[in-house]
């Protein structure tokens, strides 16, 4: 099996050395920076004999190394600076990935592309506008990080392992996200009987501005080890076709009431990528939410369109 990892920045890096380390597939990391992703593949190679991994990992500047690829993990492009939103990063990385989707779509025809490249929902739109790609095999990570985050704060707050959390987080990966505390358990009891509205509302705050803390935090770059994680546990549902139910930002036509764009929602996540949207019943208001992300990135998806390179 082979997966192509786009980008060897600190996220793309993360990811090629988690599915080596698994054991999931042989990698080619790829990044235009001369000698990076070779570097990168180095190093990560070095840990094989300690850590007992037998996959191999190439790193390359050519983009054309995708070539039959099953999964591309598309993580290139910029990341945010303090103070900056993720919609900001959407002129410059427009471009660059619509040069990568033109090559996949030329070199890996058969693949399934996971995007990471922020403003996420959009990219992943633009992705599967150039490949395409029947759009079951194009989809985004976002909610699983989202999630992840929230659960932590969640077993911060009640002092259980976040582990033993479960929540979703549908919507844009964004200002818009949207928590489901209807659907926010700890153990298995539903979290409304453990926590007040107010303390709720100050979670799903934290969990909204968690990418951005990181960001002011680091001054340069942003999140990756988490990001990575959670791209890794999508990669696995993919390759070993677990049938998972996670949250990915996939193309909605119809369900929820909402015609035609990428947003997040529960997906059983397969060897042939989205294999059906889950459809949740959510209040009026949730509804709403997801209704007004799913038009507010369409009028972003709008504006790449015009942006034609
Ligand atoms: C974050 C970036 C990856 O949420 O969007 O940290």
């Amino acid at each position: 099996m082979k997966v192509a990892v786009i980008g060897a920045g600190a996220v793309g890096t993360a990811i090629a050395a988690k599915i080596v380390e698994r054991n999931l597939a042989d990698v080619v990391l790829v990044d235009v920076v001369p000698g990076l992703a070779e570097g990168k593949a180095l190093d990560i190679l070095h840990a094989s004999p300690i850590l007992g991994f037998t996959r191999t990992i190439r790193g390359t500047t050519e983009l054309e190394a995708c070539l039959w690829s099953e999964l591309v993990v598309v993580a290139c492009g910029r990341t945010r600076q303090p103070g900056m939103t993720r919609e900001e990063l959407l002129e410059q990385n427009a471009a660059t990935i619509r040069e990568v989707a033109a090559t996949l779509r030329a070199y890996a025809p058969g693949a399934t592309v996971l995007v990471v490249t922020n403003p996420l929902d959009v990219m992943t739109w633009l992705v599967a506008e150039v490949t395409g790609f029947p759009r079951k095999r194009v989809l985004g990570m976002a909610g699983v990080l989202d999630a992840a985050r929230l659960r932590y704060l969640l077993g911060q707050e009640l002092g259980v392992a976040p582990k033993d959390v479960s929540t979703l987080v549908l919507g844009s990966h964004g200002e818009q996200m949207l928590p489901l505390l209807g659907y926010t358990f700890v153990g298995g009891v539903p979290v409304k009987e453990k926590i007040s509205q107010a303390q709720w509302d100050e979670l799903v705050r934290k969990t909204r501005e968690a990418g951005a803390d990181i960001v002011r935090l680091l001054q340069k770059g942003s999140a990756s080890y988490a990001p990575a994680v959670s791209v890794v546990e999508m990669v696995e549902a993919i390759l070993l076709d677990q049938k998972r139910i996670l949250v990915a930002s996939v193309w909605c036509d119809g369900p929820y009431g909402i015609r035609g764009a990428y947003l997040g929602l529960p997906v059983l996540l397969g060897r042939e990528g989205i294999e059906a949207i889950q459809e949740l019943s959510l209040s009026q208001e949730e509804l709403l939410c997801l209704q007004r992300t799913a038009k507010e990135i369409e009028g972003l998806f709008a504006k790449v369109a015009s942006l034609r390179a």
